[in-house]
C-alpha cells in the first residue's frame, strides 16, 4: 500500500450519476488484486476524509474506478479534472484470491456494485457467466462482455434486457461458486441461497471507511468468527461467515 498522487487521464461521466475514473500510477506492478480498492480524496478539499472506491480495471501504469454520486465526498471527486492530481493510497483490503475460484462461476452485481467485478472477470482463470442487475440504465456492458462466457443484463423496468431482479435469473444448481456485490439485501438473499444448496459463495462487502486502513475500527462486521474489518480482513468474505449479522 502507498499514497499516490496521480494524474487523472479521465473523469467523465457514463450514466447519470456514475463516473469513470482512469489515474495514472507508476511502477504498480500489478500489485492489484480484484476486489481491492483504494481510497480516494482530492488535493483541494484536505478536510473530506478519503472515500474508499473499487478498482474497477487496471492498465499499463493505469487505475480504472467507476463511482456512483452519493454525497459530498463522491460529488468532490467528480469536478477533478483531466490532468488535475488526485490522492490514491492502496491497493487496500484482501481482494479474492483467484487460484480458489475454479470451476462453475457465477458472478451477480447489483447498481454499481458491477464495478468491481469487471476486474474480477478479466482475471479469472476460467470463465465466468456474469449477471448484471440495474434499475433502469445500464453501464459497463459491453466490457463484461469481452470477458465473460455469457452476460445477462436485468433491469427492473425491463427497459434494457430482462425484467425485475437479477437474482431471479440465475440458476444456482449450474455452479459450483457465486460471487456477489451490490445492495445488501441482494447479497443476504444470494449467500442464503448458495448456503441452503451448499454452494460456495462469495460478497464483496460495503462499509462506511474512515481510515481504510485497518485501525479505526470504524468498518467492523459481525462474523461467525468474530468481529472483522471490512476494511483489512474484508472487503471479501465468504457468505456464510457473515449471514450472521444480515439474520438480525
Ligand atoms: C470497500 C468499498 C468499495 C467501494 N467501491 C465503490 C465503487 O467502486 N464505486 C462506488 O460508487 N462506490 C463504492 N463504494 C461506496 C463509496 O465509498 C461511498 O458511496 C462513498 O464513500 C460515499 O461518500 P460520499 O461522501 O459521496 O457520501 P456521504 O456524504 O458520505 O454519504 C451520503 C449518503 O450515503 C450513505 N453512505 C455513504 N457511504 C455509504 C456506504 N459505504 N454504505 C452505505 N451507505 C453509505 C450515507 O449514510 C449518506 O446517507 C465502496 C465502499 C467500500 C467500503
Ligand atoms: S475503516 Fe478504519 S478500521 Fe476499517
Amino acid at each position: 500500500m502507498k499514497v499516490y498522487h496521480s494524474k487523472v487521464l479521465e473523469n467523465r461521466l457514463i450514466s447519470t450519476n456514475i463516473y469513470k475514473m482512469t489515474i495514472e500510477i507508476d511502477n504498480l506492478n500489478n500489485d492489484i488484486k480484484p476486489g481491492q480498492f483504494f481510497m480516494l480524496k482530492t488535493l483541494d478539499n484536505s478536510f473530506l476524509l478519503p472515500r474508499p472506491i473499487s478498482v474497477n480495471e487496471v492498465g499499463v501504469n493505469t487505475v480504472t474506478f467507476v463511482y456512483r454520486i452519493q454525497g459530498t465526498g463522491t460529488k468532490s471527486i467528480s469536478y477533478v479534472k483531466l490532468k488535475d492530481y488526485i490522492q490514491a493510497t492502496g491497493p487496500l483490503g484482501n481482494g479474492f484470491d483467484i487460484n480458489l475460484i475454479n470451476g462453475r462461476v457465477a458472478i451477480i452485481g447489483g447498481g454499481i456494485g458491477i464495478a468491481p467485478l469487471l476486474y474480477l472477470t478479466k482475471c479469472l482463470k476460467t470463465t465466468s457467466d456474469v449477471y448484471l442487475g440495474y434499475k433502469d440504465e445500464v453501464y459497463l456492458v459491453d466490457e463484461f462482455r469481452r470477458y465473460a462466457n455469457k452476460t445477462v443484463v436485468v433491469t427492473e423496468n425491463g427497459g434494457i434486457g430482462f425484467k425485475g431482479f437479477v437474482t431471479d435469473y440465475v440458476d444456482y444448481n449450474n455452479y459450483d461458486i457465486v460471487i456477489t456485490c451490490g445492495p445488501e439485501i441482494m447479497m443476504n438473499k444470494i449467500a442464503s441461497k448458495c448456503r441452503d444448496l451448499n454452494i460456495k459463495c462469495l460478497v464483496s462487502l460495503e462499509r462506511r471507511m474512515a481510515c481504510g486502513l485497518g485501525a479505526c475500527l470504524g468498518c467492523t462486521v459481525e462474523t461467525i468468527y468474530g468481529n472483522k474489518r471490512a476494511c483489512k480482513d474484508g472487503p471479501i468474505f465468504a457468505g456464510e461467515e457473515i449471514l450472521v449479522q444480515w439474520r438480525k
